[in-house]
């Protein structure tokens, strides 16, 4: 025994003790916190920095109970019980996150016998990076997260389906009917005409309102990735489907509603898939042999003729009439021009909240030149018109000349109800007046003179220029067709 150490320190299990409890007072005055559990995850110390910094004021001892008791989450059992040391990790401790490290104990032979857990915030300055990326990360995160969710709500409600003409309250009145029922529905509709509008009203109108509504898209996602999306992805299932299951889009909806979107765009070999779904509400991820229960009410929409589809052989008759339980057809807005001013007016209104301008109004002539129009692109269409005639002016009242993007009136002179009753709505300007009896005069003058421009204009008092001039405005060129001037 050499000098210098105390005669006491006889066994080699003493100087062991002694170094232990050295290095437990190292741990102690280095760290913000330190703790030692045994194998089976039970606390044996602790130190007093740590039970301050988990409010630990009770008198009852802390020593021998579980540790995730008294720190909830706790993954020292988990380090003691794997032998394997977490360096360096963030960790929770009620309202801050903390580096920790978790180093295990081991015995003479090597076999695990506890964990040592301690603290190092505030100790290494360097840290205090990573901490503040890794808050805001999680800020991100739930924020992500909080978007997913609300992603997943109905966007919109039926009061959004603007339309006063008796097909449009038909239709609303028929999808709210269908909000009520639990039952497969089928929207039909050229492109623009609002059936994503609808598939999101009846969702947020049903008693499936709470849960998700997700859309899949069948037209936009390649063949292979589809069936991924709706069935789930095993690990490995394909190159790049990573080690964790993916859930298929049809499990997200589970208890919500699944709208299925351009349906009649989804390849043949999956329409079978989809059925057995249906059918049995049975899925089964791809790369797996597991089948699940699923409970989602389907939505479908298409643009396309999917009766005449089926005719083709291009859709599957089962399908199509699993599918096409609630058919609802929804009018294109050429059938339904008494819709065109409360659409205008709402249409124009949400583009200058949009863009903080001033709202634009169409004048009833204007609106005349809107109802001339056959709109194969619906309201979509209706809409873009509108912007695009907002972008080319700076007045605030639309009148026909500034629809000149769209091609000339189709409408000929005899459908028009253009007697003094009907041509000269009620005007809300001198200008829109004028305009109005300029072109009930105008169509008075091409009746009369059997469409001559010529002999119009002489009727009139204007150059002919001046009445190419006032019918290109007023998109009445299609009325009086040229092959009938004889000058
Ligand atoms: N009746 C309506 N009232 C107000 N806005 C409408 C109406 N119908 C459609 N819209 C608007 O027109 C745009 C197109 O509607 P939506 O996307 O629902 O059409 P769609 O039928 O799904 O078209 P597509 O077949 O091209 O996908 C949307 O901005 C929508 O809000
Ligand atoms: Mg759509």
């Amino acid at each position: 025994m050499s000098k210098g150490v105390p005669a006491r320190l006889t066994s080699e299990a003493d100087v062991r003790n002694l170094a232990s409890s050295a290095l437990l007072k190292l741990f102690d005055s280095l760290y913000e916190g330190a703790v030692v559990v045994d194998r089976a995850g039970r606390i044996t110390w602790i130190n007093d920095k740590y039970k301050a910094l988990i409010g630990w004021n009770g008198t009852e001892s802390i020593e021998g109970r579980l540790v995730e008791e008294v720190i909830p989450n706790s993954r020292l059992r988990a380090v003691a019980e794997s032998g394997q040391a977490e360096m360096l990790d963030i960790f929770t401790l009620g309202q801050r996150q903390v580096v920790v490290s978790r180093i295990p104990l081991h015995d003479d032979g090597g076999a695990s016998i506890g964990a040592l857990g301690i603290i190092l915030y505030d100790r290494l300055q360097a840290l205090r990076p990573i901490v503040s990326k890794f808050q805001q990360m999680q800020v991100d995160l739930a924020s992500a997260r909080r978007e997913l969710t609300e992603n997943r709500q109905a966007k919109y409600r039926f009061s959004q389906f603007v339309g006063v003409s008796r097909a449009a309250r038909e239709i609303k009145e028929q999808a709210r009917r269908a909000a009520e029922r639990d039952m497969s529905v089928l929207l039909l509709g050229e492109t623009g005409t609002g059936k994503e509008l609808l598939a999101h009203a009846i969702h947020g109108a049903s008693r499936r309102a709470e849960a998700s509504l997700v859309r899949i898209n069948a037209a936009a996602i390649p063949e292979n990735l589809l069936e991924a999306e709706r069935f789930g992805v095993e690990p490995g299932a394909y190159t790049g489907a990573g080690s964790k299951p993916r859930p298929g889009k049809f499990q997200l909806a589970d208890g919500g509603t699944l709208f299925l979107d351009e349906v009649g765009d989804m390849p043949l070999a999956l329409q079978a898939k989809l059925l057995r779904v249906l059918q049995e509400g049975e899925i089964e991820a791809l790369g797996s042999n597991r089948v699940r229960t699923v409970d989602v009410r389907v939505i479908a929409a298409t643009s396309r003729n999917l009766k005449a589809m089926v005719d083709a052989g291009e859709f599957r008759a089962d399908l199509y009439y699993r599918l096409n339980v609630l058919p609802l057809r929804i009018p294109p807005l050429r059938e339904r021009s008494d819709d065109l001013p409360i659409l205008c007016e709402t249409l124009l209104e949400s583009i200058a909240e949009r863009t903080g301008e001033v709202v634009r109004t169409v004048t009833p002539i204007g609106l005349e030149r809107l109802a001339g129009y056959h709109w194969p692109g619906n309201v979509r269409e209706l809409q873009n018109v509108l912007q695009q005639a907002i972008a080319a002016s700076d007045e605030r009242e639309l009148g026909p000349m500034h629809f000149d993007m769209l091609p000339v009136a189709q409408v000929p002179i005899p459908e028009r109800k253009l007697d003094e009753s009907s041509a000269v709505v009620p005007a809300r300007s001198l200008r829109e007046a004028v305009a109005a009896a300029e072109h009930a005069e105008i169509l008075k003058a091409l009746a009369a003179t059997a469409g001559v421009k010529l002999h119009a204009a002489k009727l009139l008092g204007i150059s002919r220029a001046q009445l190419y001039e006032k019918l290109t405005a007023y998109g009445m060129l299609s009325v009086a067709p040229d092959s009938q001037d004889t000058d």
